[in-house]
């Protein structure tokens, strides 16, 4: 009798424990465990084509704060997976690889692109789906904001400074500290970002007194800016203002300098790449300032920490799109671990409440238009090496 009711007790508990392990196996042989341990991060960037060091200095970045995410455990256990498609620096592209990653892949989240031009050709597609779109580096005020309505695009987040700022901040320099008077504007009118860039220049240097003598354009495949520049040489400028990415930039400013135009030039961030010092050469960008986002000079012990995992991961030193892609790895990280669930929906609302996150390129908070209020630095090109002149307050 005593051992029947051991026999069948036991017997109880081995199919207990039989029901639970077999349930738990169902869950792993379907493969749904795995997934469930891993958080997927769709990544639409300009990985090849005429802003590829952008894309790659960005990913760059960011695959390296997602590395030390996960060696820190995750978030909430679970590890983050990044699934990337190169935009080719390309609309179309741009717009495809955002479908893909949406309606195939199925993140719930997309980090990109680098320029404003390439992440406005998908936001639409993201709203759509109802899928936040999270960008480190897109400038233009119309990325968060639909132009037409006025309204802040519910699933569009940035992680940088906006143009009007960038903008009005050069002419502020250019005025006060250069002191010109009669600048010249260069832009590539196919690029949002560019046609911005000139617009808030123009108004801010206006204010500061001084005049536009020129505001001309070019378009982004060309390659000889001789008979644009002898026009604007004619009007005789004493600063060119050239909001523009660094393949056309190196170009102008080379030319320029060969056709004996020796004033000063005004950039923006897009001018920021190894390439632009390979184009132009380091003579020829004497006399070049620009806006942007960090200096890896920076007198900060968590920018030095930066630089010097950046350097022993890739070997060089991180330039603004590599901090911003790896500060944006942290916002990313501190949403998701807000976040109520990992869905589209959830991790939209936990961006809205990003707030102080320590970056290498300032503290990040979400603000009301989804953009992060931070500071700039002006930076002179001496011996071709961008070097850094001052800090703007937001
Ligand atoms: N701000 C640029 C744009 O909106 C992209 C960029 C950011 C380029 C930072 C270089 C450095 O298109």
């Amino acid at each position: 009798m005593k051992r029947k009711g051991f026999t069948t007790l036991l017997l109880v508990s081995l199919l207990a424990f039989l029901l639970v392990f077999t349930s738990a196996c169902g869950t792993k042989s379907t493969g749904e465990k795995k997934s469930e341990d891993v958080i997927k991060i769709g990544v639409n960037l300009e990985l090849s084509g005429n802003v590829a060091s952008f894309g790659q200095s960005a990913l760059n970045g960011f695959t390296l704060a997602l590395d030390e995410i996960n060696a820190a455990g995750g978030i909430n256990g679970k590890k983050l997976e990044i699934i990337k498609y190169d935009n080719k620096s390309d609309n179309t592209e741009a717009a495809s690889v955002a479908t893909r990653l949406i309606t195939q892949d199925k993140v719930p989240i997309i980090f990109g692109a680098v320029t404003s031009g390439n992440t406005m050709a998908f936001i639409n597609i993201a709203e759509a789906n109802k899928v936040p779109v999270l960008t480190a580096t897109a400038t233009n005020p119309d990325v968060t904001v639909d132009p037409k309505t006025g309204k802040v695009r519910e699933y569009v987040f940035r992680t940088c400074f906006i143009d009007p700022f960038q903008g009005t901040a050069m002419a502020k320099f250019a005025t006060e500290e250069l002191k010109v008077k009669r600048a010249a504007i260069l832009k590539d009118n196919t690029s949002p970002y560019s046609v911005g860039l000139a617009k808030f220049f123009t108004e801010g240097f206006k204010a500061g007194g001084g005049e536009v003598v020129a505001d001309e354009n070019f378009t982004v495949n060309d390659q000889d800016f001789r008979s644009v520049l002898t026009k604007i040489k004619s009007l005789n400028p004493d600063f060119i203002y050239v909001p523009a990415y660094y393949e056309q930039v190196g170009q102008i400013v080379k030319q320029a300098r060969e056709m004996g135009i020796n004033v000063a030039f005004g950039g923006s961030d897009g001018w920021d790449s190894p390439k632009l010092i390979e184009i132009a050469g380091k003579d020829a960008l004497k006399n070049c300032y620009i806006t942007n986002h960090y200096s890896p000079d920076r007198d900060d012990p968590k920018v030095k920490e930066f630089v010097k995992k950046y350097k022993e991961k890739y070997g060089n030193v991180p330039d603004a799109l590599a901090a911003l892609g790896y500060d944006t790895g942290y916002v990313l990280a501190a949403a998701l671990k807000n976040a109520k669930e990992i869905t589209p929906e959830a991790i939209k609302d936990a961006l809205k409440n990003v707030k102080d996150v320590e970056g290498v390129t300032g503290k990040i908070s979400i603000d009301e238009q989804h953009n992060a209020k931070k500071g700039l630095v002006i930076l002179e090109f001496v011996d071709g090496k961008q070097t850094y002149r001052k800090f703007v307050e937001p």
